[in-house]
């Protein structure tokens, strides 16, 4: 067989994967929605939840046991709507409430599960309890419920401590009668208190208001950040990084200690419904520490990005890999595998620069010339083979399916994330990957909606759009359609993995069913097991027996 080409027939009582003896989130492939720019029904430039809807039997086609949508709430979007105005209420350019709740309702018509993006670390400026905050009198109760203290030195003038915003600057902000305010991310995203039971049994509101409207899941934003050290120490090193930070033993705000408390009540409170509801996080922490988020009574899964910020390098993916599995094992959960989000460079044109290249800040820091986008673009497709080989739950982004590229030049006038003035105009940020989707080719933003998308789309992008794409056994969304039909048969049927080889440039692995996985990372063909036939490739094979280069196979 040829690669995308006509996958294996999904026998009809193949249970979807997750049924049957697992819960459903153990194995599952979800498909991560950024609202905003997946499908724009109403035509104002913005994606919404009735595009979600219109779209519905594509994800169903595509084979994908839940979406994650990125937050849906209202919201003055200074960070894409990580910054909520009110947990309880879909942004109006999104929607409203009845839109959503139908969405539910179809998605699980379709065998669909939905998966809400939950943000506890921060609310939104415009939540009225940061208005009450601010109005409110230093000391009094509302000023409580986030992190509002007195500064330093002379009449207060200076923040409180060094701490850095994680989108640059300092993480403080003056309010007008001169205390400050604590905001990991942006100055509109004012960090929770969570220390005070008001918010703790506020959130506790807030899931049970979404598990009461059939909600299956929630991804947790900024896992690890719940909980500050309340001697509000100074860091030695403080840093902008997430990752890098995060590692660090003993943070003053990341990955304390006291962050599981609040974890085991969310989890008491999904325990209490019926179905296999479920909590992904979002914590950027250290592969030792990553564990004590899985507990039997904690989180179900939390996202693997170790995978993600890996080089093209077999012997740095077997790695992780091999630790990876076996944790999640050790606490009685499985991996949850991700190449691409909402945050990071889009796959494609990642694995285009050279090894070692810090993507986020490219091409701000190198020059253009070393993207190397068929490279990036064989790698990828590999990568996708890879991924869903893997033991697990893994979740793809939108668009990953139709290999779209970073949109990593455009214009400086449209960017909209706060990194880029946060930055000092030094990190373009994250709007590369959250171009709106090419659905068809034509019209103003390619079938997006009948007017030009929020963000613009770069040349070339009618050839990438799904319908241009469909029926393509060349292109790369029927090479994704093809692996997640034979996933759901050989791949999501059990945990298992067996490495065959892992040196310098090949990896190879065999998975229960007898499905067995070959990449070839390095820069010569390899030959291939010489028994087994050949279910799918990610390109063009250099001989019957030989692999190429930045190509991976599966075989049974
Ligand atoms: C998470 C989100 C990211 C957001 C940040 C602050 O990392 O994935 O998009 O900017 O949290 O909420």
């Amino acid at each position: 067989m040829t690669h995308g080409a006509d996958p294996a027939p999904v026998p009809a009582d193949t249970p979807p994967s997750g049924d049957g003896a697992a819960p459903w989130w153990r194995r599952g492939l979800v498909y991560q929605v950024y609202i905003r720019s997946f499908a724009d029904a109403n035509g104002d430039g913005t994606g919404d939840v009735n595009g979600l809807r219109s779209k519905l039997p594509y994800l169903r086609d595509l084979g994908v046991d839940a979406l994650w949508i990125n937050p849906w709430y209202k919201s003055p979007l200074a960070d894409g709507g990580y910054d909520v105005a009110d947990y309880r209420a879909i942004e109006s350019r999104y929607g409203d409430l009845a839109d959503a709740e139908a969405l539910i309702t179809e998605a699980h018509d379709h065998g669909i599960r939905i998966i809400a993006d939950v943000v506890p670390n921060h609310s939104s400026v415009e939540h009225a309890w940061f208005s009450e905050a601010v109005a409110s009198a230093p000391g009094s109760p509302a000023r409580a419920r986030y992190h509002i203290r007195d500064g330093r030195g002379p009449g207060g003038t200076l923040p409180p401590t060094n701490w850095q915003s994680v989108f640059g600057g300092p993480a403080w902000h003056r309010l007008p009668d001169g205390q400050w305010y604590l905001h990991l991310f942006a100055p509109e995203q004012p960090d929770l208190n969570w220390t005070n039971p008001e918010v703790q049994s506020e959130f506790e509101a807030v899931l049970r208001f979404w598990l009461d409207r059939h909600i299956d899941g929630f991804r947790v934003d900024v896992a690890h950040g719940l909980v500050k050290d309340p001697a509000y120490p100074d860091l030695d090193n403080a840093t902008t990084r997430m990752l890098a930070s995060s590692k660090l033993p003993n943070h003053a705000h990341w990955d304390r200690d006291g962050i599981h408390e609040i974890v085991r009540r969310w989890r008491a409170v999904l325990d209490g419904y019926d179905g296999d509801r479920m909590m992904v996080a979002e914590a950027w922490v250290s592969p030792e520490r990553l564990p004590l988020y899985l507990r039997p009574d904690e989180y179900h899964q939390s996202f693997n990005f170790d995978l993600l910020e890996a080089s093209w390098d077999a012997g740095e993916m077997h790695d992780i890999i091999d630790s990876a599995t076996k944790a999640a094992a050790n606490v009685g959960s499985t991996p949850t595998w991700v190449l691409s989000n909402h945050d990071v460079m889009r796959a494609t044109t990642r694995y285009g620069l050279p090894n070692g290249t810090d993507w986020r800040s490219w091409p701000a820091t190198g020059p253009h010339e070393v993207l190397d986008v068929a490279r990036g673009a064989r790698r990828a497709r590999a990568a996708a083979l890879l991924l869903l080989a893997l033991p697990g739950s893994a979740y793809i982004y939108q668009g990953e399916e139709l290999g779209l590229p970073e949109a990593w030049d455009l214009p400086e006038s449209v960017l909209d994330d706060p990194v880029w003035e946060r930055s000092g105009h030094t990190m373009r940020g994250r709007d590369g990957c959250r171009v709106p989707l090419p659905w068809s080719p034509g019209g103003p933003s390619n079938g997006f909606g009948s007017d030009a998308g929020w963000l613009p789309q770069p040349a070339g992008w009618d050839r990438l759009s799904a319908e241009a794409q469909t029926g393509d056994p060349t292109s790369s969304l029927e090479l994704f359609r093809s692996a997640i039909a034979l996933r759901r048969v050989h791949g999501a049927v059990d945990e298992q993995l067996d490495w065959i080889t892992a040196d310098d440039s090949t990896l190879a692995f065999r998975r229960g069913s007898g499905l067995t996985c070959v990449v070839n990372y390095g820069p010569e063909p390899v030959p291939l097991p010489e028994h087994g036939e050949i279910l799918l490739a990610s390109g063009p094979q250099a001989g019957a027996d030989r692999l190429a280069p930045d190509t991976a196979v599966w075989l049974r």
